[in-house]
């Protein structure tokens, strides 16, 4: 614990210039992380589409809710008229599937743009999603050969970056779902990135990973991408009734302070269920608190990064 509490002191720090908090409502009431609710109304519709902020989904524990936090953050941005690219960076290829894309039959994905560069361009891999204004650069097991191949290439770190490049105009945001390590695939992300969102599972052994994490975040920023930003962290798979859960919660925001996001994700079944039906939870139960709370989510990034 002291050893995450050390490093959460020290994004808290870096993190301070990146935004000025909203301002507090006169008797707010306490949201879930314990410090008053924040309201974010409405976002204004985008006033220019491109120059896409990137931002890599990152944790290196699996299972914590990268995916998921991927298409709904991704599908509640689009809702908000903000276009939005999701780029598959899992040989899993879960984000693909949880589009209802068959990504097993693809011939073209992620993996022809990094190993075949100026072969494959990137409007060959590209998918239009069923969500209007989201796109979805998908992969499936092919990508797991990447590393590899990858591993003699000069500037292998900036591969992703390179292929990203022509799709920045395209976009607002460019969302790249990483796997669960700390390995080449997610320093190609985190290379090209200017920021990082950390899905973090509501439990106790969550918070050590996260200085481990942190500590790449530092290293990639140092020698590759001076301009990568902690943007935050989003609690998933919360569920109030639990004192444990309330406990981490408590704990979180103590040490990571204003990086945690004020929404929550709570645990429910709706989640995977949705993932089977191949759409975002903003779709496919529009009303649930589940995709009210990704729009909460997206409007807090959209306040928070001013575009
Ligand atoms: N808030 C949630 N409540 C319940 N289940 C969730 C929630 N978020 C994600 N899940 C489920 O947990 C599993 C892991 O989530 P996923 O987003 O795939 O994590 P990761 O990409 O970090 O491995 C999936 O089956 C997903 O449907
Ligand atoms: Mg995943």
């Amino acid at each position: 614990m002291t050893k995450a509490g050390g490093a959460g002191q020290r994004i808290e720090t870096a993190a301070q210039t990146l935004w000025e908090a909203p301002e507090l409502a006169a008797n707010s009431a306490v949201g879930p992380t314990g410090r008053p609710l924040r309201e974010i109304g409405e976002p204004p519709p985008p006033d220019h589409t491109g120059d896409a902020l990137i931002v890599a989904m990152c944790n290196q524990k699996g299972g914590v809710g990268k995916t998921t936090s991927t298409i709904n953050l991704g599908a509640a941005l689009a809702e908000y008229g903000r276009r939005v690219l999701l780029v598959d960076l899992d040989p899993q290829g879960a984000l693909s599937a949880g589009l209802g894309v068959a990504h097993h039959d693809l011939d073209m994905t992620v993996h022809n743009l990094l190993v075949g560069p100026g072969k494959v361009t990137v409007d060959q891999v590209l998918i239009n999603t069923k969500v209007e204004q989201m796109d979805l650069l998908p992969s499936n097991i092919d990508l797991s050969a990447a590393e590899i191949q990858l591993v003699n290439e000069v500037g292998r770190e900036h591969t992703l970056g390179r292929a990203l490049r022509p799709l920045r105009d395209r976009y607002d945001y460019i969302l790249i779902d990483c796997q669960p390590s700390l390995g080449l695939l997610t320093v190609n992300a985190l290379a090209c990135a200017d920021g990082v969102i950390i899905p973090m599972e509501c439990e106790y052994f969550s918070l050590r990973g996260l200085a481990l994490l942190n500590d790449t975040v530092e290293k990639v920023r140092d020698r590759l991408n001076p301009e990568l930003s902690l943007y935050g962290i989003v609690v998933t798979m919360f569920d109030a009734r639990l004192l444990h859960s309330r406990q981490v919660m408590t704990r979180v925001v103590e040490v990571f302070g204003d990086l945690v996001y004020d929404t929550v994700i709570s645990r429910t079944v709706r989640f995977p269920d949705a993932s089977v039906a191949g759409e975002p939870i903003t779709t496919w139960a529009p009303k649930s608190g589940g995709a009210e709370a990704y729009r909460a989510m997206a409007r807090e990034v959209i306040f928070r990064s001013g575009r």
